[in-house]
């Protein structure tokens, strides 16, 4: 990684990026370490499922990689013990969720505590577990979105540090609305990662702080990064990530 004005050259944190399917978020996490939009690098991908598209973006990357697949396992605690083995082997600095679909024991997240992170398709604390953008319709929302969460043993109920919003369009339709909510995951993800990864952000378990003070309210990703709303915006194609 070059060294852009403005920015130390401290030794970038080594991320590991647990995945279950498409990637498409450990694309963006890829693409911003390459671009040098954060202070990290991913140094290595594990997927419980050997079929996990988003392997492609590790092999084409040249990131070392993994499966670690839980059918092989007889309990939760068993494949989690085996797990954490598997993260530590790449000494990362964060564990990265991104679509990681499994239920965590609390002896793997307290393992992490403080450095495990996860992205959640909904504007925590609404809408934890699944089909977030069905039930946000469901609920007539004007709005819906993202958050990124310090994770804890309380399923989507972490600390939230960071949140992009969307809009929501009175012609969505579950589909329309994730593709929206995944464009602004992209942009959302990268930047909360930085603001770890550059001490800014921190949680040890009890108080989150953002540059020393206790962070009240998630931060809210710029206004003016979210795609808009329209015709225009749906027929886009994906955000580039790989
Ligand atoms: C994202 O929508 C994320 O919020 C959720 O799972 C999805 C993963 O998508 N946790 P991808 O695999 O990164 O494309």
């Amino acid at each position: 990684m070059s060294v852009p004005a403005g920015q130390s050259a401290a030794t970038p944190k080594r991320l590991v990026v647990l995945i279950s399917g498409r990637g498409s978020n450990l694309g963006a996490l890829i693409e911003a370490s390459e671009q040098d939009r954060i202070p990290a690098q991913v140094v290595g991908v594990i997927s419980n499922r050997p079929d996990a598209a988003g392997l492609g973006f590790a092999e084409q990357h040249h990131i070392p990689h993994r499966v670690l697949n839980h059918r092989d396992y007889p309990s939760r605690e068993a494949f989690d013990a085996d797990l954490a083995t598997a993260i530590e082997d790449y000494a990362p600095d964060l564990v990265i969720l991104a679509g990681f679909m499994r239920i965590l024991t609390p002896g793997f997240v307290d393992r992490f505590t403080g450095r495990m992170l996860n992205i959640h398709p909904s504007l925590l604390p609404k809408y934890r577990g699944l089909d977030t953008h069905a039930r946000a319709l469901a609920d007539g929302e004007p709005e819906h979105g993202a958050s990124v969460h310090f994770v804890t043993p309380e399923l989507d109920g972490g600390p939230v540090i960071m949140q992009a919003r969307v809009p929501v369009d009175p012609n969505d339709t579950p589909d329309t609305l994730a593709a929206r909510v995944q464009r602004a995951e992209h942009r959302l993800y990268p930047e909360a990662v930085r603001r770890v990864c550059s001490g800014e952000i921190q949680w040890s378990g009890r108080i989150l702080q953002a540059d020393g003070s206790p962070l009240e309210a998630p931060l809210q990703l710029d206004e003016d990064t979210h795609d808009v709303s329209g015709p225009d915006a749906r027929s886009r194609p994906p955000h580039p990530v790989g």
